[in-house]
């Protein structure tokens, strides 16, 4: 536990902020009264057992026109903002506490209205596109100003840590297993000792990294016609699905997938797709089967594949390809499915599952692909019996996300002067010593599981696949195309 004397402000009180506070009190040691809650839905019945012991809520919600007033009411230099809503710019909100010494945590990056613009060709549409703004306006930043943790909840934000625990895992079971031997060998271990991730995947040969996720959360009260049923954000999840799907190129790729386009400015370690995310489908794994998984974009693809990335000049010469592979709970596929019926737009009712959940887990992780095992995962399997008994009427996808916050809100509190920072950029063993209690069994463990290994074709001679058979890795190998 640590002690912190100044305020706490959350902006957003949904799914994610409900599971935080109370794992935040017990972690961080603050008067109640200094924790103050904004929302503009009603929340008094969910905060009700907060407020009776002295949190603050205010009603209320922060636009672009009173931002600047509305939180400069609750929070000043040294304080700490936690912002669970959505749909605030990233940017705005940054520059405002950096210009106040407020230290800032949130769980993805995001603009005012993510709708406007029509449009707009689809590399302007892109998470990479937001990361290269939010760079542009502090690359302006005279100082580092304040702690400002970018990302970080489970994906992105564990995933970032999961991925250097898998790849000191995979090095150091090729070491013991003397799949490495002499000159390699020396050079491995002294990669694993420096903990220089970029030089480690490569010279473990890692090609490809999946944030692989499969919610097998089900229930007794199942979707209605017209309501959109999930276990975390509706809102975020319609948001980030409907736009271009985004991945982390790796330098081993041949060929663009259909509609894929580069970027012009930055580190250009992705590509975008012309495509909806949610209906971008790749196969993936997690233990112990083949999933299919939708290509979601989301800040890990950015930030894994840029911190991988090694450079030679100004050429990198060598990255992974990272993304997301995405199968949300069976009532958030049948809602996706309606929703595409009705043209995208989101069904008049919505419903986050918590207390309704009758059984299942959220199995969360890092497949990391390529290398001398061919695979191997290394993630969160968290039952929901086992999140109720950590935090009562909480799912086990928002434990994941909320323990994050809070390793890394004690992170900033711990380290409150080191400006904008991404999941990568945060020590995993800090992150994962705190986060570990709670995210059920961790799993780190080996698979031969290739993208092409359980396929099947049904009409196979009267179709065309279109595979790699020489690179298993090729990310056309990992796409579902049906036969082309
Ligand atoms: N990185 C991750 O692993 C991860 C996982 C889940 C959710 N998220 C993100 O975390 C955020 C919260 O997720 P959630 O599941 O709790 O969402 P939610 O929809 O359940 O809750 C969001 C809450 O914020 C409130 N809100 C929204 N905009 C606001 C504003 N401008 N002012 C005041 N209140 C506002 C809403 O009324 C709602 O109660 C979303 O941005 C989501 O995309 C990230």
């Amino acid at each position: 536990m640590i002690e912190f004397s100044k305020k706490i402000l959350f902006v957003g009180y949904g799914a994610v902020a409900e599971c935080t506070l109370p794992i935040l009190f017990k972690h961080i040691k603050v008067d109640p009264k200094s924790v103050t809650v904004i929302d503009f839905e009603s929340k008094e019945e969910k905060l009700r057992q907060w407020t009776s012991i002295g949190v603050r809520y205010v009603r209320d919600k922060v636009t672009e026109e009173n931002m600047h007033a509305l939180l400069g009411k609750y929070v000043s230099a040294g304080d700490v903002l936690i912002d669970l809503a959505w749909n605030i710019d990233a940017c705005e909100i940054l520059q405002w506490c950096h210009d106040r010494g407020v230290l800032y945590i949130n769980t993805s990056v995001e603009v005012w209205d993510p709708y406007a613009g029509g449009r707009k060709h689809p590399t302007e549409r892109t998470l990479y596109w937001r990361h290269m703004n939010v760079r542009k306006m502090f690359g302006k930043w005279k100082e580092k100003g304040a702690t400002a943790v970018v990302e970080h909840g489970a994906n992105p934000g564990l995933i970032s840590h999961f991925t250097k625990q898998g790849l000191l895992d995979i090095a150091n079971a090729s070491l013991d297993e003397k799949k490495v031997k002499g000159r390699k060998a020396e050079a491995l271990r002294g990669l694993v000792t420096a903990q220089k991730f970029n030089h480690l995947a490569r010279e473990l040969g890692v090609k490809v990294i999946h944030c692989s996720e499969r919610d097998t959360q089900i229930t007794d009260v199942p979707k209605q016609i017209d309501e959109f049923v999930n276990t975390w954000s509706i809102e975020g999840f319609r948001e980030e699905g409907t736009t271009t799907s985004e991945l982390g190129w790796g330098t081993h790729e041949k060929t663009l997938p259909k509609f894929g386009y580069r970027h012009k400015d930055g580190p250009k370690n992705q590509i975008c797709i012309a495509r909806m995310g949610i209906n971008t489908w790749v196969r993936s794994w997690v233990p112990n089967y083949t999933i299919q998984g939708m290509v979601v974009r989301h800040g890990e693809a950015f930030t894994i594949s840029d911190k991988l990335t090694v450079w030679e000049g100004k050429r990198a010469v060598y990255r992974p390809t990272v993304h997301y592979a995405y199968c949300p709970c069976d009532e958030a596929i049948v809602s996706l499915n309606e929703m595409r019926g009705y043209n995208y737009k989101l069904q008049p009712k919505l419903r986050i599952m918590n207390d309704e959940i009758t059984k299942g887990a959220d199995i969360l992780g890092a497949l990391i692909m390529g290398h001398g095992f061919k695979s191997w995962w290394v993630g969160s399997d968290l039952t929901i019996e086992e999140s109720r008994r950590l935090v009562p009427h909480q799912n086990a996808t928002t434990m994941q996300v909320a323990i994050s916050v809070v390793a890394a809100t004690m992170w900033m509190i711990e380290n409150p002067s080191e400006g904008i920072k991404v999941p990568d950029e945060l020590p995993h063993g800090y992150v994962l010593g705190i986060s570990k209690p709670y995210l059920g069994n961790f799993i780190s463990t080996r698979s031969d599981w290739t993208p092409l290994r359980d396929y099947e074709n049904a009409f196979s001679g009267f179709n065309k696949p279109d595979f790699d058979k020489k690179d298993p890795w090729q990310f056309k190998n990992f796409l579902i195309k049906d036969g082309d």
